[in-house]
């Protein structure tokens, strides 16, 4: 996160005026739970010391201009004008937030325009929930400066909804309730169809560990490609079993779904009730034996990624070979997948040696460079000043 200062002086000069508050929204890292949410099942994501922060003023008409760090465009619109036709590029994660919050409830017609100024560190297209970042920091934004009083679970779906309708990624509920909810030095174990959550705490530091995150460079995009697909597939998986969505399966239920289901499905499925069950054992794990306990559940996972779904790419399968080899307790892709980032669990001491050895990894297969730095478990969006 860029310093306050540059980003209120980021406002300023484009707007010409002071911004009346700073809000932000971090991203974060999945430990472990993939392609779940979307099938009400369980996510055990964390909110990351890195964040998107916006810098905010209300107008006194019904204009809504929105400015970043990353363009010298001004996206100006009216908020009579608001819908999910009428903003695009980067403007829809900031402005879809403002429409979406209407589809929730808030009375658009009764509020004021404002001028918003946006900057993050969060990587973009590397799987770490940049988008999720602005739309929660935007989200606390104008629920505080409209008098909203949403509570967070509202917010994480007017998140969703600016995802699903305005940008057109077909994604659930994972990115928005870690940096909503998210707390530092724990993650959040959400239930996607109950909607219950509970905080645990990690405890890396006191074990020595560390999560490395290795972002291969590889760009994805969820409102095109493979997500979609893959989504399809649990749809037609559930309604060839028989049940309203893949969480009413456990893997219990494996052994019909093979003779019911074609072999592809069959392993989608797969997946999807295999990854639940690890969902539950790392918390379970966590809070019997602690964090160095998890790296056979988050190995698992990768294959599984790998193998069964079929999301994972060379780069994140090399990423993750290296870093375990490397020392490593566990690793394993972290997000949609076709690209974005590994995260590997690390004892501290290890960090220099596995960044090194997937680095030179790389280089000898050829692929581009990866990004490598650790992250902490941070707190949810938030007003800053
Ligand atoms: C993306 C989506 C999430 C979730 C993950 C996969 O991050 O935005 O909703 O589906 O992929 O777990």
């Amino acid at each position: 996160m860029s310093d306050q200062q540059s980003i209120l002086s980021g406002f300023r000069g484009r707007f010409g005026r002071d911004a009346d508050a700073l809000w932000s929204g971090p991203g974060r890292v999945n430990l472990i739970g993939e392609h779940t949410d979307y099938n009400d099942g369980f996510v055990f994501p964390f909110a990351i010391n890195r964040r998107a922060v916006v810098a905010l003023a209300l107008r006194d008409d019904r204009m809504l201009r929105v400015a970043s760090s990353f363009t010298e465009e001004i996206v100006e619109i009216s908020l009579d004008d608001l819908s999910p036709e009428t903003v695009s590029g980067w403007s829809a994660y900031p402005l879809g937030v403002a429409w979406a919050l209407g589809q929730k409830g808030a009375d658009l017609a009764a509020v004021a325009g404002f001028d918003a100024y946006i900057d993050s560190d969060v990587p973009i297209g590397a799987g770490l929930s940049s988008s999720a970042a602005i739309e929660c920091a935007t989200a606390v934004a104008l629920d505080e400066v409209w008098n909203l009083g949403f509570d967070k679970q509202v917010l994480v779906r007017v998140g969703q909804l600016a995802e699903n309708k305005v940008v057109g990624a077909p994604t659930g509920i994972l990115d928005q309730s870690a940096s909503l909810l998210g707390q530092t030095d724990a993650a959040v174990f959400l239930d996607c169809r109950s909607f219950e959550s509970e905080v645990i705490p990690l405890g890396f530091d006191a074990a020595g560990l560390e999560l490395l995150v290795i972002d291969t460079k590889v760009s994805h995009a969820h409102a095109t490609g493979g997500y979609a697909d893959r989504r399809a597939s649990c749809e037609t998986g559930a309604r060839l079993m028989g049940v309203a969505s893949l969480r009413d399966l456990t893997v219990a239920d494996l052994p019909r779904a093979e003779s019911v289901l074609d072999e592809e499905t069959h392993r989608r499925v797969r997946h999807i009730l295999t990854e639940n069950q690890r969902v539950l054992d790392t918390v379970r794990v966590l809070r019997e034996d602690g964090p160095g306990a998890l790296g056979a559940l988050l190995d698992a996972s990768h294959a599984s990624m790998r193998d069964d779904f079929e999301i994972s790419v060379a780069e994140l399968d090399l990423a993750v070979e290296t870093a375990r080899t490397a020392g490593a307790l566990g690793a394993r892709m972290t997000g949609g997948g076709f690209g974005g980032s590994a995260i590997a669990l690390t004892p501290h001491a290890l960090i220099p040696a596995v960044q090194q050895a997937v680095a030179d990894a790389f280089t000898a297969a050829g692929f581009t460079a990866p990004d490598m730095f650790v992250v902490r478990a941070a707190a949810g969006a938030g007003r800053l000043s």
